[in-house]
């Protein structure tokens, strides 16, 4: 079976067909394992297996209002994932280009840019519409597009200069502004796309929604630079904002806001090593004695309408078992 891209409305795990296996009627969320399958088999031709709690059992005021799903996917090895992680990403890409001849995607620094190395390599590389692909950051650090700590010179060096993308459709903030500035410009710069209708829009919100985000978490579990306890988690008007105290040099950024995150269509969630089991363990799990108290920016990822799936290995999960589930 192949794997459907359709929105779902409950979460859901992803069962690869010589995976572990589980009943239908469990009720809780439990990880699974993704062994390797040589050839076409992935794990995405699994049979979806619907949950009814699980992940949003924690959060009952947000889950009243989010309808999207969520699934876990985990991967004996790095090497498996950034497998998987390629062809998800381009059956997204390959959905969205027949749907609407443009595809928006979105992308964070960190450790994704190397997991997106299969997309550069047969068969996607020559399969891939890249033509219609339009590239934005999720957020950046305020440096010069030349500088190490840039995010768009991690994504071009590692990924984008790999690819055929038209240049004028990968979307670098401008690096002549300060912080504040930055961040206006990429907003209206968003704002023109969405009235060109590259970029889609929520009828209801009139937010922009982008067809797939692929986001990293830290291990303290913020997501884009949105950090932990900080005044931005809050932020509901603007669709990107600025920050000048970033715990994670360096410290003057820009990033998307939450609600421009959870306005999207797709997001993946790629997540590896023993340094974020912690934060695993608190966003998948209920978080009792993790070290964590307060909501961790990553578990305010709640698509209104959308697919929300991790992609882990197993030093990840590796703080989460059948007690944590509930299982
Ligand atoms: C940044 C990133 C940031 C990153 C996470 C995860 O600019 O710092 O966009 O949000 O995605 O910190 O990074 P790692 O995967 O490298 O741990």
């Amino acid at each position: 079976m192949a794997f459907s891209l359709s929105t779902v409305s409950s979460p859901k795990i992803f069962l690869p067909s010589d995976g572990f296996l589980r009943s239908p009627s469990q009720t809780r969320l439990r990880p699974f394992f993704a062994r390797p399958v040589p050839g076409p088999k992935t794990w995405f031709s699994s049979k979806p297996i619907s949950i009814s709690t699980g992940f949003h059992r924690r959060q009952p005021v947000k889950m009243a209002a989010a309808t999207g799903s969520k699934q876990l996917t985990v991967f004996e090895t790095e090497e498996e994932l950034a497998v998987s992680l390629a062809k998800y990403t381009a059956e997204i890409s390959d959905k969205f280009t027949r749907e609407r001849g443009a595809f928006t995607v979105v992308l964070s620094g960190g450790s994704l840019i190397k997991a997106l190395r299969k997309l550069t390599e047969a068969p996607y590389l020559e399969s891939v519409e890249w033509s219609k692909w339009h590239v934005f950051w999720v957020d950046e650090r305020v440096v010069k597009l030349d500088h190490p700590d840039s995010n768009y010179k991690l994504a071009l060096d590692g990924f984008l200069s790999k690819v055929p993308i038209p240049p004028n459709q990968i979307y670098a903030i401008n690096d002549t502004l300060p912080p504040e500035g930055a961040a206006e410009d990429y907003e209206a710069r968003l704002k023109q796309l969405v009235w060109d209708r590259v970029i889609k829009v929520v009828p209801t919100s009139g937010l922009p929604r982008f067809d797939l985000m692929l986001l990293g978490m830290g291990p303290d579990g913020h997501v884009a630079s949105l950090f932990p306890g900080h005044p931005l988690l809050k932020e509901t008007q603007k669709w990107v904002t600025h920050i000048t105290d970033s715990p994670k040099p360096p410290p003057e950024r820009i990033t998307f806001t939450f609600p421009v995150i959870n306005a999207s269509a797709y997001v993946a969630m790629v997540v590896t090593g023993s340094g974020k089991a912690g934060a695993v363990h608190k966003a998948l799990s209920g978080g009792e004695n993790t070290g964590y108290t307060d909501r961790l920016p990553v578990e305010m990822v709640e698509l209104e309408q959308g697919e929300f799936t991790w992609f882990t290995d197993k030093a990840a999960v590796s703080m989460l078992n059948e007690k944590d589930t509930g299982l």
